[in-house]
């Protein structure tokens, strides 16, 4: 009896899914025999297990996309909140995800993506399926893993940016800002911030004060230096709206006709200082192309260690990196939460301790 094991990706994109998913092939074939191993691809992530679009992969799929972006399974953003509410197109995707699972005649299924993800991989879980969850994100705050596949390739791409924006920065004498992604942690924009030797990081986590983040950029420019960099994550809010809620926080700016949250920045700054303010968002660019060596590193160990669990029948786990060693989490332990930055952790304190503001 062929082992068969359904592989999906679930939420945004990042590089190495696909080096996660030759990772877990690979160490399949090799610890089974390939001729044991049936890899069944789930287009599109729980959309395709809802809808039960899948395949059976030929062993050949899985090479040559080490070092390809994005996802050979295609992926879909297929929000855990309506996971069990039946709509008006009366599915009941709860229903529907077993059914394929078993019409596939799956002996587990892994699930590579972020947060929302893990949460709906915790519901199948109790529902009975043999899962295991791999830890994607370029945002890298799944709790539980000191990091994420995609993340560091993500950083890289922010820090080659920031890089860019000084040379032009300089040359204009402005303040560039650059908006990188992250909407509740802002992990990215901290050590792309450092990285890249930002002069202001501003951050979800701590709400910035629009003052004082003049008030550093005034110094500075004071102080002879001709231009300043300012790194926000999308996800940043001042002090004010830190007392909102965040649907409250969105109708505010939408009803102010705010595009992004470092759009409304560099317009207050510019006001305040009297310093050329301009913006660049990179967005999606931060999510493209080939991983980094160090995400195909991490992501081929987090595939390996998949196919350990397959191995061992340990399911209802997520794959993570624990105090740099490869281990796995309980989804019970893990779905749910996110791993924000802390304020006082390290990697605050050391951009603060060169003397970078947060606006707090
Ligand atoms: O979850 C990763 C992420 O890139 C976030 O940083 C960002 O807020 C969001 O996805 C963007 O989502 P979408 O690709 O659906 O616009």
């Amino acid at each position: 009896m062929k082992r068969r094991i359904g592989i999906l990706t679930s939420g945004g994109d990042c590089p190495g899914l696909n080096a996660t998913i030759r990772g877990v092939a690979k160490a399949c074939f090799e610890s089974f025999g390939e001729e044991n191993v049936q890899i069944v691809g789930i287009q599109n992530g729980y959309y395709g297990l809802i809808n039960n679009i899948a395949r059976e992969m030929d062993a050949s799929e899985f090479s040559g996309i080490l070092t390809q972006g994005g996802t050979i399974l295609g992926t879909k953003r297929q929000p855990f909140k309506m996971m069990t509410v039946i709509g008006e197109d009366n599915v009941d995707k709860v229903k529907n995800m077993k059914q394929t699972y078993k019409k596939l005649k799956l002996d587990c299924l892994l699930t590579l993506g972020g947060n929302g993800t893990h949460k709906t991989s915790k519901l199948l879980a109790d529902e009975g399926l043999n899962i295991i969850g791999l830890p994607k994100t370029i945002d890298n705050d799944i709790y539980g893993t000191d990091v994420t596949f995609g993340f560091h390739t993500a950083v890289d791409i922010a820090t080659d940016a920031i890089d860019r924006l000084h040379t032009t920065a300089a040359s204009h004498s402005r303040i560039l800002f650059c908006e990188i992604m992250g909407n509740k942690a802002g992990w990215l924009t901290v050590n792309a911030g450092i990285a890249g030797g930002a002069d202001v990081i501003l951050i979800p986590e701590i709400p910035y004060d629009i003052t004082k983040v003049a008030e550093s950029l005034t110094k500075r420019a004071e102080s002879g230096k001709g231009f300043s960099i300012v790194a926000v994550a999308e996800g940043a809010f001042d002090v004010e709206e830190a007392k909102m809620k965040k649907k409250e926080r969105a109708k505010k700016r939408s009803e102010a006709g705010i595009l992004t949250a470092t759009s409304r920045i560099a317009a207050q700054i510019q006001a305040a200082t009297g310093i050329e303010s301009r913006v660049c968002v990179p967005g999606h660019m931060l999510r493209g192309g080939s991983p980094s060596a160090y995400d195909r590193i991490l992501a081929t160990k987090f595939g390996v260690h998949a196919a350990e669990l397959i191995k061992n029948e340990d399911y209802g786990k997520t794959v993570a990196m624990v105090n740099s060693v490869v281990t796995a989490n309980k989804l019970e332990d893990i779905a749910g939460l996110t791993k924000f930055v802390d304020p006082e952790g390290q990697i605050v304190q050391t951009a603060k301790k060169l003397g970078v503001s947060f606006g707090d």
